[in-house]
């Protein structure tokens, strides 16, 4: 069975497959190699995807919904016409199309694939992203960071390179790796990137001039109107495209209509002053690298990769080189290459599926993130240092702060701050029936197990009482161990807390509903074996616990108020 690489890009996507010894693009119905990540639901309710959605957005921006990456991961409803759906419901859309392009093109079923996110794509977006696969009816064989399958797909076919920077400019993210090739594998050695910094940052700065110019020459001022706002941003994209090659790009907009007669608006755009536009977030990227590459411990860099549309910009790659000596290496298409690269991870993968089945990789991501535990008084303790190889398993003993108190609360953060505030909170779980001690005297451990995902498990268990009840998730005590024979028993385990803590809880209709659904899947999915769909309804079951667990929070804090 082939397994597709697939590039899920903020503003368009890409896949891959491996061919003989080749990683090759697919071609979606049009013949082209990037399908724009655009989905628009027609007046009839036919769902559109790719180039027709784009086409229409100008006319029904109310009915489309561009650059959904951007919100992945997040709890909020998009509006598809009447539709509201969820980013990573919008997201399978995008996926179902592709893997449809992909079976007409390759006269097979596809079924298997590797999804890409941008390296420092949080827990949730990574979730969601998986989420999406699924609802597209694929099996995500792993999530891959993008840069580190840029960096894949051209030491595949430079063996020479041994140490590699990626620089991924797209169009909503910047990610920035290093990578190191060994004898037997592919070592990330550091990573770090902005998420919303990429080409549509550089549209909307260019679009400001624009706008600018025109109520100083023309005293036109841009309505809300969405076709106007649209069809600018479409040409402001387009003639910074055009600056890439060009010192100066014309944009024309005739018969703008504003109540009186039509004014007949223009603008030139010229390369120096975008470059002056955009300078500080150049900069921006090019600090992030210079950290990469220091962090890496690499003393020379062999190969620079220049992955994303954006890389283009002539200002990128001028800056590189005064910055850092260091030219692009050729042969590369920013487009493709991380399709590219997670065609030939998937083809990996697929391949010590078919010959061992155990769990040697190739390949060794890090984790881009500190993470850490609230500990006395607002203070953090980092369990998780950024650049960590996965998969990680740290873990920490925490205590009591009063008498006799038999629950703590963990409360997990995200960040390199030593407080609380200078931290993101990522979530938090009670573990009670902590055997009763003096203040100081209990032992909880907490630990965080990421797998080669970048998901992360926290769990806490007081190591007197071996109370475990209310962690939010079970960790994977060893990478070995976690056979499909363990998962589907954490999926009795899981299944068995949720009927109980059900019982005596009113949950809403809609959760109830889902929460059955999921019951029967996980049953099913435990009787057919299947490890990747076991590990995702362990997933599925672990946020309804969190769920659960936060009504009756929620539950206990209204009736203390009452109280
Ligand atoms: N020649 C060019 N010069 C400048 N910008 C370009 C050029 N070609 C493409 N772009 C910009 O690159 C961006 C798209 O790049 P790409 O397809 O790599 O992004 P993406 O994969 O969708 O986004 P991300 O990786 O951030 O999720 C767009 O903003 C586009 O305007
Ligand atoms: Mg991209």
């Amino acid at each position: 069975m082939i397994v597709i690489g697939i590039d899920l890009g903020t503003t368009n996507s890409a896949v891959g497959y491996v061919d003989g010894d080749e990683a090759r693009i697919i071609p979606n119905d049009r013949g082209a190699r990037l399908t724009p990540s655009v989905v628009s639901i027609t007046a009839a309710g036919e769902i559109l995807v790719g180039d027709s959605a784009k086409n229409q957005a100008v006319v029904h921006a109310d009915r489309t919904v561009s650059h959904v990456k951007r919100c992945m991961g997040e709890a909020t409803h998009l509006h598809l016409g009447s539709r509201r759906l969820l980013p990573e419901e919008v997201s399978a859309e995008i996926l179902r199309k592709l893997k449809k392009d992909a079976e007409i093109y390759l006269g097979n079923e596809v079924g298997k694939a590797v999804i890409t996110v941008p390296a420092n794509f949080g827990e949730a977006q990574r979730k969601a992203t998986i989420e999406a696969g699924r609802l597209a009816g694929l099996e995500v064989l792993r999530i891959l960071n993008e840069p580190t399958a840029a960096a894949l797909s051209y030491a595949w076919r430079h063996p020479e390179a041994k140490r590699l920077t990626v620089y991924d400019l797209g169009g909503g993210t910047f990610d920035v790796t290093c990578l190191e090739k060994t004898d037997t594998e592919y070592l990330v050695r550091s990573s770090c990137g902005e998420n919303k910094l990429g080409g549509l940052d550089f549209d909307s700065l260019l679009r400001d001039e624009l706008l600018k110019h025109f109520e100083k020459e023309y005293g036109f001022v841009a309505s809300t109107d969405s076709i106007v706002l649209q069809q600018l941003s479409e040409m402001v994209e387009r003639a910074k495209i055009e600056l890439s090659s060009r010192e100066s790009a014309a944009i024309a907009l005739p018969f703008m209509g504003t109540g009186g007669q039509p004014l007949h608006l223009s603008y030139e755009a010229r390369r120096d002053i975008f470059d002056q536009l955009i300078a500080p977030m150049i900069e921006r990227s090019l600090k992030l690298t210079v950290q990469a590459i220091k962090e890496s411990g690499f003393s020379r860099v062999d190969a620079l990769v220049l992955a994303g549309g954006s890389s283009r910009i002539p200002l990128v790659q001028r800056r590189l080189g005064e910055l850092l000596g260091l030219k692009p290496s050729g042969g590369v298409n920013p487009d493709e290459v991380v399709a590219l690269g997670a065609a030939l991870y998937g083809n990996m993968l697929a391949d010590e599926q078919r010959h061992s089945g155990n769990g040697r990789r190739g390949l060794r991501d890090v984790t881009s993130y500190t993470l850490g535990v609230e500990i006395d008084a607002g203070k953090v303790a980092h369990l998780v240092r950024r650049n960590t190889p996965l998969p990680v398993d740290a873990r920490r003993i925490v205590t009591t702060v009063a008498d006799m108190q038999e629950s703590v609360e963990v409360h997990v953060l995200q960040g390199e701050g030593p407080d609380v505030t200078s931290n993101r909170s990522l979530g938090r779980f009670m573990l009670s029936g902590i055997t009763p001690a003096r203040r100081g005297a209990a032992r909880i451990e907490v630990s965080f197990l990421i797998d080669e995902d970048g998901i992360v498990r926290v769990s806490a268990v007081d190591t007197k009482s071996g109370r475990r009840e209310h962690v939010t998730v079970r960790p994977v005590k060893d990478e070995q161990q976690d056979d499909a024979h363990s998962i589907s028993d954490r999926l009795e385990s899981l299944s068995r807390r949720i009927r109980s803590e059900m019982k005596d809880l009113v949950v809403p209709q809609e959760l109830l509903e889902d929460i059955q659904d999921l019951l029967l899947y996980s049953d099913k999915v435990r009787s057919s074996g299947e490890e990747s769909a076991l590990r995702e309804a362990e997933i599925a079951l672990e946020s309804i616990i969190e769920e659960l667990i936060s009504i009756r929070e929620d539950i206990e804090d209204s009736s203390r108020e009452h109280a």
